[in-house]
């Protein structure tokens, strides 16, 4: 398999404000995103995560070391409209994303911008709609529509560029539990069908469950990455960085604090429900 992005010795600070220090962000990281992954990245706040995002698409420069996307150097200023276009960015607010009037002239905006050719805009707009499921919307005025379907146009806007990675930072931070769901199931289907890269900046430990590996960072360092079994049933060290585990470990954890021997792993909800089915009847 090979990488979608690779940061190697990553260093980086932010410039010190009213003569304080510069704020060091990272120093020496390290990190491989495989193509056609989905990756979460959980953190508390001020972590870094929304500067290493920034570092995948070239918002961000390192200071030291590097960032490559699909062999890409993000320094490389002649190849800036490529990185953008082969790494699409969505952000927690839907209302600052939104460039148009009318649904399908919002998502056409950056492929227009790109120069692609009329007919192509009017195949990737719709497709990129049905994709995500509001292409009944397209003469809809995106104001009107809720938070979960509006993050959905911005999704749409960023696969009209037809991106092979996405990295979405907190795309679900200002929506309810229903739009929170419209979302990430769109998410899962881009990298499952789609087959595009998915990297997903989130608090929410059930969105992370969907994914197939999970990094935890702390301190612009990482604190551990594996899949959401390896991670999640590391309850102590995540708790010890002021971060929860999914419900379905939080019970199975007590339960097994108060000696009862539960498996700590059956994070969905199903395989919990059967974990404590199994061992009632037993
Ligand atoms: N524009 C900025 N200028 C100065 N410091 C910043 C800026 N943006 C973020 N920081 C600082 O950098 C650190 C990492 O922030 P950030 O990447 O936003 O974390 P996260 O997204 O995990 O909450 C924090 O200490 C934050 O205060
Ligand atoms: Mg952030």
């Amino acid at each position: 398999m090979s990488n979608a992005i690779t940061a190697e010795k990553l260093s980086f600070s932010y410039p010190s404000q009213n003569e304080g220090e510069p704020v060091r962000v990272f120093e020496g990281l390290d990190l491989n995103i495989e193509e056609g992954s989905f990756v979460a990245i959980l953190g508390h706040n001020g972590c870094g995560k929304s500067t290493l995002a920034k570092h995948f698409n070239a918002v961000l420069l390192p200071e030291g070391g590097s960032v490559h996307v699909f062999g890409l150097d993000t320094v490389d200023e002649e190849r800036l409209l490529d990185i953008r276009r082969t790494v699409g960015m969505v952000f927690q607010n839907p209302d600052n994303q939104m460039v148009a009037n009318v649904v399908e002239e919002d998502v056409a905006f950056a492929p227009e911008n790109l120069g692609v050719p009329t007919e192509e805009i009017r195949r990737r707009v719709d497709d990129a709609l049905k994709t995500v499921g509001m292409y009944e919307y397209r003469t809809h005025a995106p104001h009107l529509l809720s938070g979960g379907q509006k993050q959905r146009i911005a999704i749409a806007g960023v696969i009209a560029m037809e991106p092979r990675c996405i990295v979405l930072d907190e795309p679900t931070a200002m929506l309810d539990p229903r739009g929170r769901q419209e979302v990430l199931d769109t998410i899962v289907r881009l990298n499952r069908e789609k087959g595009i890269t998915v990297v997903l900046i989130t608090h929410h430990m059930t969105e992370a469950l969907r994914a197939d590996r999970v990094i935890v960072m702390n301190d612009g360092q990482i604190l551990t990455d594996g899949t959401p079994k390896e991670v999640f049933t590391q309850v102590e060290l995540l708790q010890g960085v002021g971060l929860s585990v999914p419900a379905t470990t939080q019970l199975l954890y007590a339960l097994r604090q108060a000696g009862y021997d539960l498996p700590l792993d059956a994070l969905s909800t199903e395989e919990c429900a059967q974990a404590l089915h199994e061992f009632l009847k037993a």
